[in-house]
């Protein structure tokens, strides 16, 4: 079999590693054939291929970013998008696709499977967000390094006595902020699951600095205030309709100090999370859902996705991991705030 494969979305630390695993599996256990698609969807659409041997794979395992590039690319709106998918498919004698993506990159997947072609999905964002698997690679890794900035914030505002919002990735998914908030020890976390009243927030952040602890406030940047709207980097839409977003900690920020008189400051992380090196744990997760794509492959077992379930790795189908969003469930968020104030 010649498989094709391809990295789309926002890249992810990990991703290099599924490409290591499943071009090493599909190749030593099968005698398969692997050929990289560049840049995402881009690469199938353009005819944009690399070669993907062992020798490409070699040394990749702890490197960020990803080694076939990615864009936001979205071939079902282009015209003749999927005809064009076709025959640069053909051309390049790719007899199956793994495409390695969040949510909008195996939603093309799954429209590409309805519409006849072999494609098997890695679920890969660091939003965590994808139904159907109990972890995506990268969030993990996303998750340690806003920990460490949130451990690093506390010292410098409990030296200054000041407040610090700290804004994370999560569109609309407050999974890193959850994570990093709790790990972090944050007075309070804000999620895009549940709008927050900014009256408390600033009564959590006054109750933390009367008894002489600098308030730390932990944000997903699609937190919104009750009645509020989102804040916007800018107006435009990707090929995904996804607007770009950023800036809510800089507003909390102003409203925390305007409402207590504390002096408050605002870090934004961005792109700081998904760049880098993946952790021990995505490292090993990513390494895994590689093997089993190519095993999905070689089976035959197309419009399906890899999945951790617990501890096991399984397949499920494209259709149900892109179905819902997987957003923080209200308990996590009563657990959560047990510490807040
Ligand atoms: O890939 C998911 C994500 O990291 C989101 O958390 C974030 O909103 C978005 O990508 C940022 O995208 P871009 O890198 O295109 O600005």
């Amino acid at each position: 079999m010649r498989i094709g494969m391809l990295t789309g979305g926002g890249d992810c630390p990990g991703l290099n590693a599924v490409i290591r695993a499943a071009v090493t599996r599909g190749i030593q256990a099968y005698g398969h054939e692997f050929v990289g698609f560049r840049d995402g969807w881009k690469g199938p659409l353009e005819g944009l291929t690399r070669p993907l041997g062992l020798e490409d794979v070699s040394g990749i395992l702890a490197q960020g970013g990803t080694i076939l590039g990615s864009s936001r690319t979205n071939p079902y709106s282009v015209d003749g998008g999927l005809d064009r998918i076709r025959t640069n498919i053909q051309d390049a004698g790719i007899d199956a696709l793994i495409a390695i993506g969040g949510e909008d990159t195996l939603g093309v997947a799954k429209k590409l499977t309805d519409d006849g072609l072999g494609v098997v999905g890695v679920p890969k964002t660091i939003d965590n967000d994808l139904s159907a698997t109990d972890y995506t690679f990268g969030f993990d890794t996303a998750v340690m390094i806003a920990t460490e900035s949130i451990d690093r914030v506390r010292t410098t505002a409990q030296s200054h006595h000041r407040a610090l919002v700290v804004e994370v990735m999560g569109r609309h998914a407050g999974w890193i902020a959850l994570h990093a908030g709790m790990a972090g020890g944050a007075n309070v976390i804000l999620v895009p699951e549940r709008e927050f009243d900014i009256e408390q927030v600033a009564a959590w952040a006054q109750t933390c600095f009367d008894r002489g602890v600098a308030p730390i406030v932990v944000a997903s940047e699609g937190a919104l205030p009750i009645g509020g709207a989102e804040s916007l980097k800018t107006g435009e839409l990707d090929a995904f309709g996804h607007i770009r977003l950023g800036g809510i900690a800089d507003w909390v920020a102003g409203e925390i100090e305007t409402r207590t008189g504390i002096e408050t400051r605002s870090v934004i992380l961005g792109h700081l999370q998904r760049g880098g090196t993946p952790t021990a744990y995505d490292r090993v997760l990513s390494t895994r859902f590689g093997l089993h794509a190519a095993d999905a492959v070689n089976d035959g077992d197309f419009g399906k996705m890899v999945a951790l379930h617990g501890t096991d790795i399984v397949r499920v189908s494209l259709a149900e991991a892109v179905g819902t969003l997987k957003t923080v469930p209200p308990e996590r968020m009563t657990e959560a705030e047990v510490f807040f104030g």
